[in-house]
C-alpha cells in the first residue's frame, strides 16, 4: 500500500493506524446508483462527467470575503473564458448580468498529466435574502445548467451540514444530504476533510468524479472544505486547486487555512495535516500557527459581533477509536503539537475561548464533554451544556467511504456520546447565546441520535 511508504518522519510512526484503513474497491466509470436507507429518501442518480472538454463540470460555490458574496469554482477539460451569467430571481430582474473570472491550469503529477482548467468567478456583494439562479462557462464555448441559491437573510440564524470522510464509493449519507439542501435545510456545507479516496487516483478521475457527484449540492450552497490526510498526495495539489476558500482574512491563499463570518460566527479552517506531512515543509506549521494565532486575536476583539469562534480541522484532539495511533499519539500532536512540543494548538483554544472544534478522521461520530486541556470543565455533564468554560469538540467522519466504519474503544471520560452509524451534523447558530447541534443516522433511516445545546453568555478565554 504506498500510502504508508509516503508519509515521512511523522507519518512513519503513524503506519499501523493507516494500513488497517484501506480497503479495496475500484470507482464505477458508469451510472451509479445510491440508495438511502430511507425509502422515502429519492435514490441517488449520478451521471458520469461530460466529456466534450469544453463543458463546465465540478462546479461549487464558495463564500466570498463576505456572506453576500459567492465564488463559482468550475473546470474544464480545454482553456475556456471564465464567466458567469447571473440572475436575480427574487426580487425579480430578468435583465442577467455578465461576470468575467480567470482560471488556473491545473496538471495532474500522475503519469498521463491530466489537465484541466479550474475557473473562479466571484460574484460580489449581492445583498441580504435573494434568490438567484446562474449559470456558467462562457458566451463563446456555452453554458452549463441554471442553478439557483441565495444569499442569506440579515441577522439570519445560519444552520449547516457537516461531515467528513465521505468517498466516492459508498457515500452513505449523499441522498438524505440532497434531500435536505433541495428542501432549504441549509446555509452552507461544511465537509471536514478527506474526499473522494483518492482525488489523484485514476490521474485525477477519482477527484473529478467525486466531484461531480457533489455537484447537485455544492453547486447551490457554498461548499466549505478544510483539508484530510487522503489529499496528501503531490503535496495536496489537488485539494489546494479544486478548491477556493475566502482570503478576506488572510490565511495561505491556497485554501489550506483560512476563515470567514457567518452570522453570529467566526469560522476557521486549518490544515492539521501539516502536523504529520512534515517532509513537505515544518515552515507551514510556523505560518499557519501565526495566522491562527493572529485570526484568533482579530475575532476575540470582534467577539460583540461574531461571539461565537468555532474551528475545522480534519484529525482530532480528543477521541476514543480504538484503530490504531489517532486518539493517542495523533490526538496529542494536534493538542500539544508536532512532536509534543512544536506548535502546540490547544492553548490557542484556551486562551481565546474557541467555543465548538470540529474535527473528522475517525469514521464514527463522536461528542465530547466540554474539555480544554485534558480537563472536563463546568457546564458539562447534562443537556444542554450551558456556560461551558472549555471548547466542546465534535468529531463527524461517518458520511461513508470504502474503508466504512471505524470503531470504538472503552469512552474516555470526555466522551460524552458515541456512534459507529453512518449520518452527518447538522448545526444551527441560532444567536449570540446558542448553538445545536444534531446527528443524524443513516443507519436509522434519518433519526436524529444525539442532540446537545450550548448555551453561553460569556463568550472569552479559558481558565
Ligand atoms: C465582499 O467580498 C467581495 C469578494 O468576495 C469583495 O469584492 C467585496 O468588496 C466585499 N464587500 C465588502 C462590503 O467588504
Ligand atoms: C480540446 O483540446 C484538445 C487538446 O488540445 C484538442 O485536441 C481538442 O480539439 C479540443 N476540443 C475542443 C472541442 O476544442
Ligand atoms: C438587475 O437589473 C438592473 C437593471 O435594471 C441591472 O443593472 C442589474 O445588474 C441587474 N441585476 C442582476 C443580478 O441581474
Ligand atoms: C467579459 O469578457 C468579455 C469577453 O472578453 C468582454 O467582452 C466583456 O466586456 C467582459 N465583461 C465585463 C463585465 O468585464
Ligand atoms: C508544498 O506546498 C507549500 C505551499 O504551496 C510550499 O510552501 C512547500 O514548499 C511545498 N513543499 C514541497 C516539498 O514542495
Ligand atoms: C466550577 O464551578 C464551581 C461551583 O459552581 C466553582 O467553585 C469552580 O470554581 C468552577 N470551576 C471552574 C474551572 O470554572
Ligand atoms: C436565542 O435562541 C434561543 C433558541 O432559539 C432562544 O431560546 C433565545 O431566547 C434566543 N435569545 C435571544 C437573545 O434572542
Ligand atoms: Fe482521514
Amino acid at each position: 500500500m504506498p500510502i504508508s511508504i509516503k508519509l515521512g518522519i511523522a507519518g512513519r510512526l503513524f503506519t499501523a493506524a493507516l494500513a488497517c484503513r484501506t480497503l479495496a474497491a475500484t470507482v464505477p466509470t458508469g451510472r451509479l446508483f445510491i440508495q438511502s436507507t430511507s425509502p422515502e429518501v429519492p435514490l441517488y442518480v449520478y451521471t458520469p462527467i461530460p466529456e466534450s472538454g469544453l463543458e463546465p463540470r465540478n462546479i461549487h460555490l464558495s463564500f466570498g470575503d463576505n456572506e453576500t458574496s459567492v465564488v463559482v469554482t468550475w473546470s474544464t477539460r480545454n482553456d475556456t473564458q471564465s464567466q458567469v451569467q447571473l440572475m436575480s430571481v427574487q426580487p425579480p430582474n430578468a435583465t442577467e448580468k455578465l461576470y468575467n473570472g480567470s482560471s488556473t491550469i491545473f496538471v495532474d503529477s500522475g503519469t498521463k498529466k491530466a489537465t484541466q482548467y479550474v475557473h473562479r468567478v466571484t460574484l460580489p456583494d449581492l445583498g441580504w435574502g435573494g434568490l438567484f439562479k446562474y449559470r456558467c462557462g462562457s458566451q463563446a464555448t456555452g453554458w452549463s445548467d441554471w442553478f439557483e441559491f441565495r444569499t442569506p437573510k440579515r441577522g439570519f440564524s445560519p444552520r449547516l451540514a457537516m461531515f467528513g470522510d465521505m468517498g466516492m464509493v459508498n457515500a452513505q449519507s449523499l441522498p438524505r444530504l440532497m434531500q435536505d439542501a433541495s428542501a432549504g435545510m441549509y446555509d452552507a456545507i461544511l465537509h471536514v476533510g478527506d474526499f473522494a479516496y483518492d482525488m489523484q487516483e485514476q490521474d485525477g478521475a477519482t477527484g473529478d468524479q467525486f466531484m461531480q457527484m457533489i455537484q447537485p449540492i455544492a453547486a447551490r450552497l457554498p461548499y466549505m472544505t478544510c483539508v484530510g490526510n487522503h489529499e496528501f498526495m503531490y503535496n495536496f495539489s489537488h485539494y489546494k486547486n479544486r478548491f477556493t476558500m475566502p482570503k478576506g482574512f488572510g490565511g495561505d491563499g491556497e485554501s489550506m487555512f483560512y476563515s470567514f463570518d457567518l452570522g453570529p460566527a467566526h469560522i476557521i479552517g486549518i490544515s492539521t495535516e501539516f502536523y504529520f506531512f512534515v517532509e513537505y515543509g515544518v515552515d507551514q506549521l510556523k505560518s499557519q500557527y501565526d495566522w491562527l494565532q493572529a485570526d484568533l486575536e482579530r475575532a476575540s476583539k470582534n467577539r460583540a459581533a461574531r461571539p461565537w469562534i468555532i474551528i475545522m480541522g480534519h484529525r482530532p484532539m480528543y477521541c476514543s477509536n480504538d484503530d490504531g495511533d489517532d486518539c493517542t499519539f495523533g490526538a496529542l500532536f494536534m493538542r500539544e503539537g508536532f512532536l509534543a512540543r512544536w506548535y502546540p494548538l490547544e492553548p490557542l483554544l484556551q486562551k481565546y475561548g474557541v467555543d465548538l472544534a470540529l474535527w473528522a478522521h475517525e469514521h464514527t461520530y463522536e461528542r465530547m464533554w466540554p474539555v480544554t486541556r485534558l480537563e472536563v470543565r463546568n457546564g458539562s455533564w447534562a443537556e444542554p451544556y450551558s456556560e461551558p468554560r472549555g471548547t466542546v469538540h465534535v468529531v463527524t467522519g461517518s458520511a461513508g467511504c470504502r474503508e466504512r466504519h471505524d470503531t470504538f474503544g472503552s469512552p474516555m471520560y470526555y466522551s460524552a456520546f458515541r456512534s459507529t452509524d453512518y449520518g452527518y451534523t447538522r448545526m444551527q447558530i441560532f444567536n449570540s447565546t446558542h448553538l445545536s447541534l444534531e446527528q443524524v443516522s443513516d443507519d436509522q433511516q434519518g433519526r436524529i441520535i444525539d442532540r446537545i445545546t450550548i448555551v453561553q453568555h460569556n463568550h472569552g478565554p479559558f481558565p
